[in-house]
């Protein structure tokens, strides 16, 4: 089977699995950080880590729950097998699973995975950006009907605050959606125009930029330096059209 394959096949076990305890009821315990892990976030992780290692028991793997498990490879599997545990715990469902592999360092194949809905997300290096199998593009649009989110991490709240006041000066509207890879996805599907990335994880968005550079998107730091993954865990992705714009709202709040 090919990475992706393995990707789509993983998710979706996950998938199941999240939506079983979403549907039923959620038992949820605090982390060290005060974040939230529950039995979907551990079950989920387990069922992906099946799926990938029945097919490629040789790569290495980094996990939010578990781990790195690193191995002598030039490829390795970045995981967040829940993806906006607090709105899951809350009853909201913006959540999602996400997958990507790397090559040599790179993202070359990502599946985002959001159960509820069904919306399959994938993209492999070089052959762009699917939405349950159809092509999808970065949108055209500017400034003045704009609509960009935060994906803050647990250090970055008076960050996000100077952010989100400034935001109205540079586009029409602001969300804070609590789930970061489909922050990316919204971007990449041509909802949103764009996403502020503030000391998130790479298992948060190494699937989510490959979504947003596939389908014709622009990611920077916030100096305007174009993004290369691991280069900084601070980066706005856009559709290109409104990333100045952006660039002045950064300025605000530089890292
Ligand atoms: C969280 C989400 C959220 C971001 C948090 C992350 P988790 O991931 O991506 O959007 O703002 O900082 O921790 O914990 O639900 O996998
Ligand atoms: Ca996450
Ligand atoms: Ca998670």
């Amino acid at each position: 089977m090919e990475l992706l394959d393995v990707a789509i096949e993983a998710a979706k076990k996950a998938g199941e699995v999240v939506l079983r305890h979403f549907e039923t009821s959620i038992v949820r315990h605090v982390k060290a950080d005060k974040s939230f892990v529950t039995a979907a976030d551990m079950e989920a992780e387990a069922a992906i880590l099946r799926e990938i290692k029945k097919a490629f028991p040789g790569h290495s793997i980094l996990c939010e729950e578990s781990g790195a498990e690193r191995q002598d490879s030039a490829y390795e599997w970045v995981i967040d097998p829940l993806d906006g545990t607090a709105n899951f715990v809350n009853g909201i469902p913006l959540f999602a699973i996400s997958i990507a592999t790397l090559q040599d360092g790179t993202p070359t194949a990502a599946v985002v995975y959001q159960p509820v809905g069904n919306s399959l997300y994938t993209a492999e290096k070089g052959k762009g950006t699917y939405w349950n199998g159809k092509r999808v593009k970065v949108s055209d649009g500017g400034g003045e009907h704009a609509m960009i989110t935060f994906a803050p991490g647990k250090k970055e709240k008076k960050r996000l605050n100077t952010l989100l006041g400034a935001a109205e000066q540079f586009v029409k509207s602001k969300r804070y959606l609590g789930c970061a890879a489909l922050d990316l996805v919204y971007v990449a599907r041509g909802g949103t125009e764009g996403t502020f990335f503030l000391g998130l994880n790479k298992w948060d968005y190494a699937a989510g930029v490959l979504l947003v550079k596939e389908a014709g998107g622009k990611i920077t730091d916030f100096a305007g330096i174009p993004w290369t993954f691991g280069s900084s865990d601070f980066f706005i992705a856009s559709n290109g059209v409104i990333h100045d714009d952006l660039l002045k709202l950064a300025a605000t709040a530089a890292p």
